[in-house]
């Protein structure tokens, strides 16, 4: 056996990969804790997926994080699965167990729920309807993680209204569908409001919503964080709702894979998010 300490070594896998922004902020905890370890964007095609995560291990790699467009490939390669990848449909944290076995959990709705609760304190999943425009893969872990909070009534509009109407199906009654056109009508009383399509973000239109109907007690998020206020959250700040910004899902999502990788518990700071935004 060598006398020589092991580096600890983990990365982020998918195609592209270099405008990741997980180099950044697990490079700011590596630092800011003192571990002698790297993270490594790794460009993999999906025929390569396979072969890359059988020998990652033998490298010395402890784990990787999935990103577009593996997420749902590498669930079905995992040997092991939690019980939230399972329901979500797709992994992001994949960790390389001791037998060399692969193990794949989806931190996204963790890092969703984590953002609200610690930039909106006040915020409860069950505090009444929550209203989410969008039902891609995003959506499926937003939904998932509202029920696994508590929430009693998940209302969902998605342009192509198939997509909701499969999502209603899969997760339940608690969900409800509307019409995509109609989508002011579900804000209703709603207590939470969540952009899960990718309207806002730079480059792409607005997303445009009537908010009359939305009572200024909604706390409004955005899962695009690029610009961090968006359209959306703008128009909600200025008729007096809280809002949250994205950013904080993507970071949140991160600390577990972290703490199981290098064996530390990284914070989520003020920090953290200059890093990831310099
Ligand atoms: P992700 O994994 O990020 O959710 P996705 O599965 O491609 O990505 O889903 C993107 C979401 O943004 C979908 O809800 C999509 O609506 P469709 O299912 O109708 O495609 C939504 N979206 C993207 N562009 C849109 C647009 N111009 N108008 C309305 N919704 C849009």
């Amino acid at each position: 056996m060598s006398a020589l300490k092991r580096i600890p070594l983990a990365g982020v896998i998918g195609s592209p990969i270099a405008h990741s922004k997980s180099p950044r902020i697990f490079k700011h905890w590596l630092t800011k804790l003192g571990i002698p370890g790297y993270y490594i964007p790794m460009e993999v095609s999906s025929v390569d997926l396979e072969d890359a995560l059988r020998h990652l291990p033998q490298l010395g790699f402890s784990g990787v994080n999935v990103t577009i467009p593996h997420k749902e490939h590498a669930l079905g390669l995992a040997d092991q699965v939690s019980d939230r990848a399972a329901v979500i449909g797709s992994a992001n944290t994949i960790t390389f167990l001791a037998d060399g076995k692969i193990y794949a959990d989806n931190t996204d709705g963790y890092g969703f729920v984590e953002n609200l609760k610690q930039n909106a304190p006040t915020w409860k999943a069950g505090a009444g309807p929550a209203a989410i425009l969008g039902a891609g893969g995003a959506a499926r872990a937003v939904i998932a993680s509202f029920i696994e909070s508590g929430a009693a009534e998940i209302r969902l509009a998605n342009r192509t209204r198939s997509r909701a109407d499969a999502l209603r199906r899969e997760f339940g009654i608690k969900v409800k569908v509307f019409d995509w056109v109609q989508v002011g009508n579900m804000l209703d009383g709603a207590k939470t409001v969540v952009n899960a399509t990718s309207l806002g973000m730079v480059g792409k239109s607005e997303m445009r919503v009537p908010l009359d109907g939305l009572s200024k007690d909604a706390v409004v998020t955005d899962l695009v964080y690029a610009p961090l206020e968006t359209p959306l959250l703008a128009h909600a700040n200025s008729i007096g709702c809280e809002t949250v910004d994205g950013l904080g899902m993507l970071l949140y999502q991160a600390a577990p894979g972290f703490e199981r990788w290098f064996g530390m518990t990284p914070t989520v700071d003020d920090a953290l998010r200059t890093a990831v935004l310099r």
